[in-house]
């Protein structure tokens, strides 16, 4: 479905990645877990062709995408739906505006069937029809996440990225946002990477967990694997320790 070889990405002249391979197969659930500033955000976004990478092949459905024009490449990027970290929700649109938005110019679709689209979309993620016509600026947090999650299956993607889903919400709408993760993912077989601090969400959602650290995916394996391995990096962050390996190197 995806696969992630060598890729480099530096910012501002620091390197952000290095040299980081990742692979994720068909209907796949599989959490990337790393320190904040890590590059999480950045290796979810230089997939998608949001940040610029210096070096490496990204393969989506077994198409390198430096390998073909633009407009295929987009096409196959459009394949990604995208739950956004801070939402990135347009204030200025309503809910099914924002949940439609991708179907109407980037799809070309008709704002009416769109519309209904929408509609189907928030049925799913028990988004009430009434928010329909309300703006982000007065939706709680749960209710944001949703119409994130929404706009990001309205595309009907083969693969999904969630990018801290339930960061900053109350621990029982954390659950329910899980839910539909785990509902939207398992049920129709969609792939899905997910970033999450969340180690109860990583237990509900993953198939498979990657962690990220200097710029690479420095261990890979299952939640049983993680609570068992002895690697010093995962022990340190799953203990949740002050000192240790990831965080000696800056004197910490
Ligand atoms: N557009 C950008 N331009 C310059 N630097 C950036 C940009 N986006 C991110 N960075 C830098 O890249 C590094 C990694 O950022 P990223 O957002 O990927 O971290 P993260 O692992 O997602 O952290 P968190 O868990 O806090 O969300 C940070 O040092 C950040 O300042
Ligand atoms: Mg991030």
């Amino acid at each position: 479905m995806l696969s992630v070889k060598n890729l480099h990405v530096t910012l501002n002249g620091k390197q952000i990645l290095n040299g980081l391979d990742l692979d994720v197969t068909d209907g796949e659930s599989l959490v990337v877990l790393g320190c904040s500033g890590s590059g999480k955000s950045v290796l979810l976004k230089t997939i998608l062709g949001l940040v610029k990478k210096q070096q490496g092949t990204i393969t989506i459905d077994g198409v390198d995408v430096d390998k073909v024009k633009r407009k295929e490449a987009e096409e196959l990027r459009h394949c990604i739906g995208m739950l956004f970290q801070g939402g990135a929700l347009f204030d200025s649109l309503t809910v099914w505006e924002n949940i439609a938005f991708g179907l109407i110019h980037g799809k070309g679709m008709d704002p009416g069937a769109a519309q209904q689209i929408a509609f189907e979309k928030m049925q799913q993620v028990d988004l009430e029809r009434r928010a329909a016509f309300l703006y982000p600026a007065s939706l709680s947090g749960g209710m944001l996440k949703r119409v994130g999650l929404a706009r990001a299956l309205a595309s009907q993607p083969k693969m999904i990225f969630f990018d801290e889903p339930t960061t900053g919400l109350d621990p029982i709408t954390s659950n329910i946002v899980n839910d539909l993760i785990v509902r939207s993912v398992k049920c129709s077989d969609l792939g899905a990477i997910t970033i999450t601090h969340d180690l109860d969400s990583l237990r509900q959602i993953a198939d498979r967990v990657a962690f990220l650290f200097e710029g690479k995916i420095i261990w890979t394996g299952s939640v049983q694997g993680m609570d068992s391995t002895e690697n010093p990096y995962i022990r340190q962050f799953i203990d949740a320790k002050t000192s240790g390996p990831l965080t000696n190197r800056n004197g910490h």
